[in-house]
């Protein structure tokens, strides 16, 4: 059974219990949303050959501290940095590092800022030079699993119905969906109701009401979908050391669909497409 509960009246995760969001929280989730998407947009350019993991994260943080904003994975269960960093085979939670980015990755940065108590969560797949022609399919599926997600993200249909859009993008291109990461409601928490899963069965799962806020993220991987987290507890890696990709949004279910609060506003969600059309 599914419940639902204005989302002013409480602020703790309970299980089972959704929260539904009224004009104030989809004015906070605007711009924290906002912030977090400018913040992803100045890093497109920092994104280099030879350029480390940690330099991103620096400039995330400087970012966010003149912004009077805080990044929400700063020292969250013990993480110590303000993005997550995936390169390549990582699948998600990549830890920023000194090592330079080399010419044909691909890299994930996953940020979340909090403004004024609200959490917006997004992330984006950066090329780094020039990628070989199946890791830019791998992004162009991501990207298009998460349109197709984000198309059947409105009332009348079920969680159910965005994981499966999601997945038969994925797998009518051979490729696959992670099953171990899903999105999450988000608002003045970081991780809420409803968990969004990103295969599955239609009509499946919790029907979809206006006021629900929560992320879209999926996980794509070239080869199987099985991952395994490093010794440092926090690194996901393909078991196959296949490339994977993911791209994040957090948006809102209004009366006659969705609005998305992590818009790109230098049209730079997906750098690899952003650079061809330039
Ligand atoms: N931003 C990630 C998400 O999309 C969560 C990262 S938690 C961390 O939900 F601790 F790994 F940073
Ligand atoms: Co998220
Ligand atoms: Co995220």
């Amino acid at each position: 059974m599914v419940t639902y509960v204005d989302a002013s009246a409480k602020s703790r995760r309970t299980p089972g219990v959704i929260p539904l969001h009224g004009a104030e929280g989809f004015e906070g989730m605007r711009k924290a949303g906002a912030l977090t998407a400018q913040a992803l947009d100045i890093l497109t350019e920092y994104v280099e050959p030879g350029v480390p993991t940690s330099k991103l994260d620096q400039i995330a943080y400087e970012f966010a501290r003149d912004n009077d904003a805080v990044p929400a994975t700063l020292f969250y269960k013990g993480y110590r940095h303000s993005v997550c960093t995936s390169i390549n085979h990582v699948v998600c939670h990549g830890i920023p590092d000194d090592r330079g980015l080399r010419e044909g990755d691909i890299v994930n940065v996953d940020l979340t800022l909090i403004v004024d108590g609200w959490y917006g969560d997004s992330s984006r797949m950066y090329p780094v030079g020039e990628i070989s022609r199946k890791a830019e399919r791998l992004i162009e599926v991501t990207y298009a699993g998460l349109e197709a997600g984000l198309a059947a993200a409105k009332p009348g249909n079920t969680t159910g119905d965005i994981g499966a859009a999601i997945q038969a993008v994925a797998e009518g291109e051979r490729m696959s969906v992670v099953r171990d990461f899903v999105g999450h409601g988000v608002g003045r928490l970081f991780h809420d109701e409803p968990n969004i899963l990103h295969f599955g069965t239609p009509g499946t799962g919790v029907p979809l009401k206006p006021g629900m806020i929560f992320t879209i993220e999926p996980m794509i991987n070239l080869g199987k979908p099985h991952v395994k987290i490093l010794s440092d507890g926090w690194t996901a890696v393909t078991r196959d050391r296949t490339l994977s990709a993911q791209c994040e949004h957090s948006i809102g279910i209004t009366e006659t669909g969705h609005e998305i609060f992590t818009l790109s506003p230098g049209g730079l969600f997906n750098p690899l497409e952003a650079r061809k059309r330039s």
